[in-house]
Order: structure tokens, then sequence, then C-alpha cells
């Protein structure tokens, strides 16, 4: 069975309240990601040279936005269309940098999981695990076309 209807609406559902506040969630993501992944920090110039995460800092909000809104447009175009295509940052760019920041799949699982736990978080007693399960199948598909694109710019 492809993306339904219902998982696409759980996962529009749950970014309208996790776009009310980016700055915090935008912390949150990045908290999880470096506690789980701590060696994280040295590819972002903005984690590098501070010992915290940065409580404002733009670039860590447009990373985290960016993961945010492009997993929740992949999860409408899974439904309309069966696959993701990508429409906010061309393809080839999005393999290059992240092959040269040196992202390996393990990473890929992180976000993933940071991902998670931050909409858990922020949506409260709205969470179920179906909700969870259509966040993490879009970003799967997301990731994997990103990963293909790596591989082609090796
Ligand atoms: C940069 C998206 C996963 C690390 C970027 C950029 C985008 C993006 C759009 C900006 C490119 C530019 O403006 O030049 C995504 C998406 C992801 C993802 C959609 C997952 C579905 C990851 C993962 C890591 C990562 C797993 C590693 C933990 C980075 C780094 C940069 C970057 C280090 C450069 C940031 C900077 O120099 O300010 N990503 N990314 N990304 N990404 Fe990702």
């Amino acid at each position: 069975m492809g993306f339904t209807e219902k998982q696409e609406a759980l996962v529009k559902e749950s970014w309208k309240v996790m776009k009310q506040n980016i700055p915090e969630h935008s912390l949150r993501f990045f908290t999880l990601i470096l506690e789980m992944a701590p060696a994280v920090k040295n590819m972002f110039p903005f984690l590098k040279d501070s010992d915290e995460i940065p409580q404002n800092n733009l670039k860590l909000k447009a990373h985290a936005l960016i993961v945010f809104k492009m997993t929740c447009n992949s999860a409408i175009q899974l439904r309309e269309k069966g696959q993701v295509v990508l429409r906010d940052v061309p393809l080839k760019h999005l393999g290059s940098v992240h092959l040269e920041k040196g992202v390996v799949d393990f990473h890929f699982e992180v976000v993933k999981e940071a991902l998670l736990g931050t909409i858990k978080e922020a949506v409260g007693e709205s969470w179920s695990d179906e909700m969870g399960g259509a966040w993490g199948e879009a970003y799967d598909q997301l990731a994997a076309t990103i990963k293909t694109q790596m591989e082609e710019e090796v």
C-alpha cells in the first residue's frame, strides 16, 4: 500500500503545530542530534566553536526548518505522486553538500530519530505511532533520494 491520505493528514496536522515555534523545536532537534552523535558538532560551522548550542542562530534554524519542511513536502508528494520529487533545493546541490560534509547513513538515522523525538514532544497528546510512522516513511524516502544522489556525486 502506498502513502495514504490518512498518513498525509497526520503529517500536515503535526507540521501546523511545529510551525508555531520553529526556534524552540530547532533547538530541541539539534540537542537530540548531539545527544545521540556528539561528533556531528564538528560538521556544522555554527556549532563547532561553541560549547553550547546557540540559542538564536539563523543557520541552525534554517537546517532544522528545511529538514522538517522537506519531510512534510515528501509526505504530500508520496501521497500525490507515489514518489519524492524535490522542489525546495536542487537535488544535485543537496547530494554534493552532504557528501562534502561527510554525512553517512548513521547520521541520517540519527536525524530521523531526532526528528521523530522533536515532533513527539511538540504535539504532546496528539502523538500516535501512526503519526510517527507517517513522518518516518516520508523521511526515509527523502533520505534515500539524497543518498542516491550522494552516491552519484562520488
Ligand atoms: C546543509 C537538507 C540531512 C548535515 C543542508 C542544506 C539543506 C539540507 C537544504 C543547505 C544546503 C545549502 O544551503 O547550501 C537536508 C535534508 C536532510 C538532511 C532535507 C534529511 C532528509 C542531514 C544530515 C546531516 C546533515 C543527516 C548530518 C548530521 C548538513 C550540514 C550542512 C547541511 C553539515 C551544511 C550546513 C552549513 O554549512 O551551514 N542540508 N539535510 N544534513 N546539512 Fe543537511
